[in-house]
């Protein structure tokens, strides 16, 4: 039901069940060590069009880390606190002209600044790997770029109220047509944006493969029409090479 889906949420989950030491697994993943050294912790997230498999990679990056004793949370957005849960359910169900683009902006980054407060921030404090699924480049892509042309409203807010951005970002790269199939196989009752339809997902698809050239430092475009599995070892290996 949508309360359980929203108490997985804001139930983060930590990693603090060190089954082994990371020095243990170390030569397993030489990574480990340097990754236990972040002094500001270390803010990875996810992006790409509806049902690209952001949560999947979100999810198996996570259990990676957990798996090395590396400790991690895995949150998402719009949601990862209670007061941004709230203004989720505002924002992904109902019909499509609910709100202008305006309004998504200022409720998305009003939902982002509780999720930062509460949820971000205080793990990366204390050193922790935060894996979120969707931030600040979902709004400048659906927002900024294919709802529409206000790109530039997005980062003047963005500067203002937030001033956060990602260390890494993966962008999931896949076919419209078929990852809005499977978005909306999933029949959430979250649709607001797969109601947009497959030429919205197209402009996303662009939006997002754009953003990915101009933040080339922190970006990685991803082709995610794979087995999972090779998605999830291109991730891995990508987290490994920013740690050396
Ligand atoms: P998103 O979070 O981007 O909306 P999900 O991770 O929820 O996407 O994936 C949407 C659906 O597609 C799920 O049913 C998931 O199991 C499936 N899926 C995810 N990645 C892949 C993949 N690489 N190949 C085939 N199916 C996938
Ligand atoms: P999400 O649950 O990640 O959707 P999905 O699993 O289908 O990818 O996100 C909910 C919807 O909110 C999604 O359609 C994208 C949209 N969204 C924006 O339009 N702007 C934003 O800033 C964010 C974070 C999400």
């Amino acid at each position: 039901c949508c309360f359980k889906r929203r108490c997985k949420w804001i139930n983060i989950k930590q990693n603090l069940s060190k089954r082994r030491t990371p020095w243990e697994k170390s030569n397993q993943w030489p990574i480990v060590g340097k990754l236990m050294n972040f002094t500001d912790g270390l803010f990875i997230t996810f992006e790409g069009i509806d049902g690209s498999g952001k949560s999947t990679q979100s999810q198996l990056l996570y259990d990676a880390l957990n798996d090395l004793g590396i400790s991690a949370i895995l949150t998402r957005e719009p949601g990862g606190s209670i007061g941004a849960e709230i203004i989720r359910s505002l924002l992904v169900s109902g019909d499509t002209d609910r709100w202008s683009a305006e309004t998504e902006i200022l409720l998305f980054t009003a939902a982002r600044r509780d999720h930062l407060e509460k949820t971000i921030q205080p793990a990366l404090t204390k050193n922790q790997i935060v894996i979120c699924d969707r931030f600040v480049d979902s709004t400048r892509v659906y927002q900024g770029v294919a709802r529409a042309d206000l790109r530039q409203t997005v980062d003047e807010l963005h500067s203002i109220i937030i001033k956060k951005e990602p260390d890494i970002t993966f962008i999931i790269d896949t076919d419209p047509e078929k990852s809005l199939t499977r978005g909306l196989a999933r029949n959430s009752g979250e649709d607001r944006f797969e109601e947009f339809g497959l030429e919205f997902q197209k402009k996303l698809r662009n939006g997002f493969s754009e953003l990915s050239k101009t933040e080339k430092s922190r970006c990685h475009l991803i082709n995610g029409m794979r087995s999972k599995e090779e998605v999830s070892n291109d991730i891995l290996n990508i987290v490994k090479d920013y740690t050396k």
